[in-house]
């Protein structure tokens, strides 16, 4: 069962798209988001309570992860490779899931730093160093319903973002970019307001809290069609541009970080807009194998809280 919050059954959450919907309270946070360029993507729909993680995934939690306030992978280059780290103080732990085929081949890049595309951010792996800004921010020639700096991306994300847009629409999909980057602070903003619309348990599901989130890496980007059908809701997933994205983003190098029930693995309740760059080896890995989060794939621990 999928609510938004408000105690309205039914009704939309805040997003720029649904501004006939919105009640007073809803309307003024919506303001609030659209003031901060791209904020919009934060009106997640709330499935259900968080669960702990299943059975199927105890292994991953019963890892020796470093704790966020200490993490011992700080100086790992973004070229030293999962194998090695795992080899050497134990800062990753080897995967209890299907390992990465990409562990492999000659493509390994570090878990840790924010710079390469294998970074996992999560609740329990805060971004190193917290206020982290891509060097090389790019606005891709994409179509955008966004401006400024949540029209940004890193140059790889951005590169790559511009081939599956283009894809999409030779298939008579329709893609935009909602929402990229967003900076420490922007991401504060983000994230409070969300606290004082909804009180912070339930931003948490929904938001990352500042230092947190993926979009601070430009490894990311939500996704609009360009219509608002069903904008940054769980049913944005059964529109043509979602479909599309899931059956072939991992062709671009990207995967859809916030699965379906996959909370108590993820920390964040479904959503089907938010793409993940990894590159396409591992994407389409992941998509080969059937394997659908990151912790999953790398053998992280879940993250379904803060510590
Ligand atoms: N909505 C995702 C979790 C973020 O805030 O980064
Ligand atoms: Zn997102």
């Amino acid at each position: 069962m999928c609510h938004d919050g408000s105690g309205t059954a039914g009704t939309p959450p805040a997003s720029r798209d649904h501004p006939p919907q919105e009640t007073p309270n809803r309307r003024t946070f919506s303001r609030l988001l659209i003031a901060g360029s791209g904020l919009a993507a934060l009106a997640a729909c709330t499935p259900e309570p968080m669960q702990p993680p299943s059975s199927a995934f105890g292994t991953a939690t019963a890892t020796t992860e470093p704790s966020p306030a200490a993490p011992s992978t700080a100086a790992i280059s973004p070229t030293e490779s999962v194998a090695a780290t795992s080899a050497g103080t134990a800062p990753e732990t080897p995967p209890a899931a299907p390992a990465p085929s990409a562990a492999g081949s000659a493509a390994r890049h570090s878990l840790t730093d924010p710079a390469s595309p294998w970074v996992v951010v999560n609740k329990r792996r805060p971004l190193s160093p917290a206020a982290y800004v891509p060097v090389d921010l790019v606005q891709p020639s994409v179509r955008l319903a966004v401006s400024g700096e949540a029209a940004l991306l890193n140059s790889t994300t951005a590169a790559a973002a511009e081939g599956m847009f283009a894809a999409a629409a030779s298939a008579g999909v329709v893609l935009t970019l909602a929402s990229g980057y967003r900076s420490f602070a922007t991401q504060t903003l983000t994230y409070n307001s969300y606290v004082d619309s909804r009180g912070q348990a339930e931003a948490d599901t929904a938001s990352a809290r500042p230092g947190h989130s993926e979009h601070q890496t430009g490894w990311c980007f939500d996704i609009g069609d360009g219509g608002g059908a069903c904008s940054f809701q769980p049913c944005f997933a059964g529109q043509p541009a979602a479909v599309w994205a899931t059956a072939n983003g991992h062709r671009f190098g990207f995967v859809v970080r916030y699965p379906w029930l996959l909370h108590p693995i993820t920390g964040y309740y479904y959503e089907p807009w938010h793409l993940r760059f990894i590159g396409v080896d591992a994407a389409t890995d992941m998509h080969q194998r059937g394997t659908a989060t990151l912790e999953e794939y790398f053998g992280l621990e879940a993250a379904p809280d803060y510590l």
